[in-house]
């Protein structure tokens, strides 16, 4: 298995679901009462650019409860605010930790860092990725609908660094996957075009957030404006509008579609407060997995 976790990509099917039936088993053996410390004696440093609640807590739950310990660090308080260079840092860093829990704006920062650190280097969001975010998410999936092979899943909204690691799972993993982005705000084209040379099943980009959820069987939404992009906020408000996961779009899907949100959401932009809080979403069942998953990851990564 690859030491770092850059992207989907990195890791083949049988990686991708080691994660997840691992993370399955980590959350079952929380709720029967077992105690573990397999990462006893071992510390991950979090390097944090960018705002986070629930990636930095359930990392550092995960890491807590599997009996390693955590060292967090805001990118403004590092020497990386006053421009030491990420190879200089990534070794230093690597003298002290165990591994490294990363999140900042381009993925060129992840991926210099794992270049030149001897410990593995975990992307936690960049501009382009949110890796650990979809396997969680996925693990909600399984969870709720069974097995994801044959089932098809909705993307509305913006071509983000979500849509991009969905995509990258959807061509893994081998499951259907349709996306509707407005016009100018479509995925990454080269992880889309990569993805589609090794996808078994269809990826499909549309305009039409109707056409992309009347046969799914989960519909995924996400901010509209991710971080970093907080001065396109009004522009992308009225872009979006006809992307709002709401009733009437709800409508037109098979009354069986459960909704997922990585949050945070920002309710009456791209999801209204109904559906947020009706049965179908499982948006708090996604942020609990989080942490299932990153105790997979760290184990996986950094146990012995
Ligand atoms: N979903 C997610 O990554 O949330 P945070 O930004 O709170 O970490
Ligand atoms: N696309 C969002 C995800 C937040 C968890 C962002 O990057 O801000």
């Amino acid at each position: 298995m690859q030491t770092h976790l850059k992207s989907l990509h990195d890791f083949t099917k049988e990686e991708l679901v080691t994660f997840i039936t691992r993370a399955i088993t980590l959350k079952t053996e929380r709720q029967q009462g077992v105690v573990h410390q397999q990462l006893s004696g071992k510390t991950i440093g979090l390097i944090f650019e960018k705002p986070s609640t629930r990636t930095r807590v359930s990392f550092e739950a995960a890491m807590y409860g599997l009996g390693g310990q955590v060292i967090f660090l805001s990118g403004r308080d590092t020497q990386l605010a006053r421009s030491e260079p990420l190879k200089d840092m990534a070794r230093v860093m690597a003298r002290y930790v165990d591994g490294m829990v990363v999140r900042t704006f381009g993925q060129n920062v992840v991926e210099e860092l794992a270049t030149y650190s001897d410990v593995p280097v975990i992307n936690a969001l960049t501009d382009l990725h949110h890796p650990c975010q979809i396997l969680s998410d996925i693990m909600t999936v399984i969870e709720k609908k069974g097995a994801i092979e044959d089932l098809k899943i909705a993307w509305v909204g913006d071509g983000n660094n979500m849509a991009n690691s969905w995509i990258q799972a959807a061509s893994r993993l081998g499951f259907e996957l349709i996306l509707a982005c407005p016009e100018g705000y479509d995925p990454n084209p080269e992880i889309l075009t990569t993805a589609l040379a090794h996808a078994s099943k269809p990826i499909t980009l549309l305009r039409d957030p109707v056409e992309a959820v009347k046969e799914a069987d989960v519909i995924n939404v996400d901010v509209w404006a991710s971080m970093g992009q907080e001065s396109e906020q009004d522009k992308r408000l009225a872009v979006f509008q006809s992307y709002q996961v709401n009733d009437q779009l709800l409508a037109r899907a098979p009354e069986t579609a459960i909704v997922l949100h990585c949050l945070p959401a920002h309710r009456g932009e791209e999801i209204t407060d109904e559906v947020l809080e009706s049965p179908r979403c499982v948006a708090f069942d996604q942020a609990e997995n989080k942490m299932h998953m990153h105790k997979a990851i760290l184990e996986q990564l950094i146990g012995d």
